[in-house]
C-alpha cells in the first residue's frame, strides 16, 4: 500500500508543503492499536469521490450539468443532475473501497448492501443545499461512518438506524470559493482545503473550536408565522439587542452545510425547528443532523432537537426528519430555554 510511510516524520521541521489529508488520517491510524488500514482506505476513497464531485461542480455550467433529471427521490424531491452524479460517485467509490458493508444516502430509497463484507456503515447526503446549484451558491456533501455490529444479525436497515453517539467519524465538504473538507474521527475537528492544481487536501484549519457564544443566528425567518410560540419568542429575542449579549446578525444561505460551517467557525446558532409545514423538522437525522451534531460536539459546541441532545435520538427510519439546533453551547442552551416555555 502506498500509504505505508512513516507518519511520525510529517510535517518535517523544514517542510515546504503542509500536511495532507492522507497523512493526517494515516497518523490517526498508526496511533490506534489494532488498526488494519481499512478505515484509512475507506476515507481515501471518500476523499477521491469528493475531489471528483468538486471538479464536476466547478464545471457544471459548461458541462450541461445544471437543472433537473426529471426524476423524484423517495422523499418527493426533484432530483438535480448534480445530486444524481454526486450520489453515483460516492456509491461507486464506497463499493470499490471494499470496506463499506452498508450504504445509506438521501438519494437512495433504501439502504444498499455492496457486494463486500466491509465492516463500516456510511450514511451521506451527496449534495446538500442543492437548491443553490443553479445560482452558483455554496453546496456540500455530508457523511457519517459507523462500525457494523458483527455477530448481532440485525436486519440490515437497523444497522443504519443507530444513535449519532455511535458515529466513529463524520465529515463534510463545501464546494464554495474553495473546496473545504472538515473531518472528525473522535479526536477533535480539523479542516482541509483542496489545492486544485495538486489534487490534494492540505490541513488548513487544525483543531477547530466552536466559540462558547456568537453574535449571529441562522434560521429561515420566512417560516416565523408557522413556528411554535417558544421559537417565535426566541427569534424575537435574537432580533432585539440584549444589554448583556449585545445584538445578533442574521445569516442564512439556504445550504445547511454552509450555515453550520460558519456557525462552527465563528460561533452563534443555526436552527431549523419544526413548523406547520415540516411537523417533524426538515433536516434528515441520519445523514444531515447527526454528522454535523457529532462535529459540533467534537469542537466544543452543542446540538439538540431544540431541547434534547441530538446524538441521543434513536432513529426509526432511514430518511427520518428532525428539528435541529446547533452551534455555540450558550446559544444552543438559550434556544432550549425558550423552546421549553412554549
Ligand atoms: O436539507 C436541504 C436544505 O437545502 C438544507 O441544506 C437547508 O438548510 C434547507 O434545506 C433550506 O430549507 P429552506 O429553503 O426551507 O430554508
Amino acid at each position: 500500500m502506498d500509504d505505508m510511510v512513516d507518519s511520525s516524520i510529517f510535517p518535517p521541521a523544514s517542510s515546504v508543503y503542509g500536511t495532507t489529508l492522507r497523512e493526517h488520517v494515516l497518523s490517526g491510524m498508526q496511533a490506534a492499536p489494532g488498526a488494519t488500514g481499512q478505515f484509512t482506505s475507506l476515507l481515501n476513497h471518500i476523499s477521491l469521490a469528493i475531489r471528483i464531485i468538486s471538479s464536476r461542480v466547478r464545471s457544471a455550467g459548461l458541462a450541461g450539468m445544471l437543472g433537473y433529471t426529471g426524476k423524484q427521490n423517495i422523499q418527493g424531491e426533484d432530483v438535480l443532475k448534480l445530486d444524481e452524479f454526486a450520489n453515483d460517485v460516492l456509491v461507486e467509490a464506497l463499493e470499490r473501497s471494499g470496506h463499506c458493508g452498508i450504504i445509506g444516502s438521501e438519494e437512495l430509497d433504501e439502504v444498499r448492501v455492496p457486494g463486500s463484507a466491509g465492516k463500516y456503515v456510511v450514511l451521506f447526503d451527496p449534495l446538500d443545499g442543492s437548491g443553490n446549484i443553479d445560482t452558483n451558491g455554496c453546496i456540500g456533501t455530508i457523511f457519517a461512518i459507523l462500525r457494523r455490529q458483527p455477530g448481532e444479525l440485525l436486519p440490515v436497515v437497523d444497522e443504519a438506524l443507530r444513535p449519532g453517539r455511535e458515529i466513529v467519524c463524520a465529515g463534510y465538504t463545501i464546494y464554495g470559493p474553495s473546496t473545504t473538507f472538515v473531518l472528525s474521527t473522535g479526536h477533535g475537528v480539523d479542516g482541509f482545503t483542496l489545492d486544485p492544481n495538486v489534487g490534494e487536501f492540505f490541513l488548513s484549519h487544525p483543531n477547530i473550536r466552536c466559540p462558547a457564544r456568537g453574535n449571529t443566528y441562522s434560521v429561515n425567518e420566512g417560516n416565523y408565522s408557522t413556528w411554535a410560540k417558544g421559537v417565535q419568542d426566541w427569534a424575537n429575542a435574537m432580533r432585539t439587542p440584549d444589554p448583556e449579549l449585545g445584538s445578533h446578525g442574521l445569516r442564512y444561505s439556504g445550504a445547511f452545510v454552509l450555515d453550520a460551517h460558519r456557525t462552527l467557525l465563528k460561533g452563534g446558532v443555526f436552527a431549523y425547528p419544526a413548523d406547520a409545514k415540516n411537523g417533524k423538522g426538515k433536516l434528515r437525522l441520519l445523514y444531515e443532523a447527526n454528522p454535523m451534531a457529532y462535529i459540533l460536539e467534537q469542537a466544543g459546541g452543542a446540538a439538540t432537537d431544540g431541547i434534547n441532545r441530538m446524538l441521543d435520538v434513536q432513529p426509526k427510519a432511514l430518511h427520518q426528519r428532525t428539528s435541529l439546533v446547533l452551534g455555540s453551547k450558550d446559544d444552543v442552551a438559550r434556544f432550549a430555554e425558550f423552546a421549553k416555555r412554549g
